[in-house]
């Protein structure tokens, strides 16, 4: 399979900074649906995590005071340097911002409470590859947003048994555009 990895990392790094006008609301979306039913605290890792946005989300809405370290990491320079502007402005010692791969974490197994990922799973080249390594590195809960790839119950079910056991929360949003009610909290048997 091709690595798809340069000509994204190219797009968002000539793109970033109208980012946040072109998806800033729709992410807002995505970011309240998913976390409206889990209480984030510790250390939170955000894979992907573009310009910084649900960083400004979970500040704006009180949904930081438990967190003790947020790690914003991305593969783009362009989008992590509007991460660091935003990480540095609101985090008060709290954030780290790391270039790096999503099918590299480049941290220890359970090193997080929380992985939250949003809208990035469908842009790796093995999907399933970057959901063990997010996985890998958490305790309690990974978060994810997607856009297309899964569909329904049974392709989650189908995703879940090529990961493999786990007793961590797996929590899916969908495509907003096409159903806001495609919410799904699964542990994985
Ligand atoms: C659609 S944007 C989503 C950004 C952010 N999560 C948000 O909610 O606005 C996708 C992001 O994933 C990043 N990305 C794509 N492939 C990656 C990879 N292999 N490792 C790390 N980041 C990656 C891109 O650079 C981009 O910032």
């Amino acid at each position: 399979m091709k690595d798809n990895l340069p000509r994204i990392k190219s797009v968002y790094d000539s793109t970033y900074d109208g980012y946040d006008e072109l998806y800033g609301e729709e992410q807002l979306i995505k970011y309240t649906m998913a976390l409206r039913r889990i209480k984030l605290k510790g250390r939170i890792l955000d894979v992907g995590c573009g310009t910084g946005l649900l960083l400004e989300f979970l500040e704006s809405q009180a949904l930081f005071s438990d967190v003790e370290k947020y790690v914003c990491l991305d593969i783009s320079e362009g989008m992590l340097s509007l991460a660091f502007k935003r990480s540095k402005r609101l985090c008060k010692g709290k954030c780290l911002n790391v270039l790096g791969d999503a099918l590299h974490l480049p941290f220890p197994e359970e090193s997080f409470d929380f992985t939250l990922s949003f809208t990035v799973l469908d842009l790796l080249n093995k999907p399933l590859m970057g959901l063990k390594e997010m996985l890998r590195v958490t305790r309690e809960a990974v978060v994810i947003s997607l856009l297309t790839r899964l569909k329904n119950w049974t392709d989650f079910l189908r995703f879940g048994k090529e990961i493999g056991r786990t007793d961590k929360d797996v929590i899916l949003l969908f495509n907003v555009k096409q159903a806001l009610d495609g919410y799904l909290r699964k542990s994985i048997p």
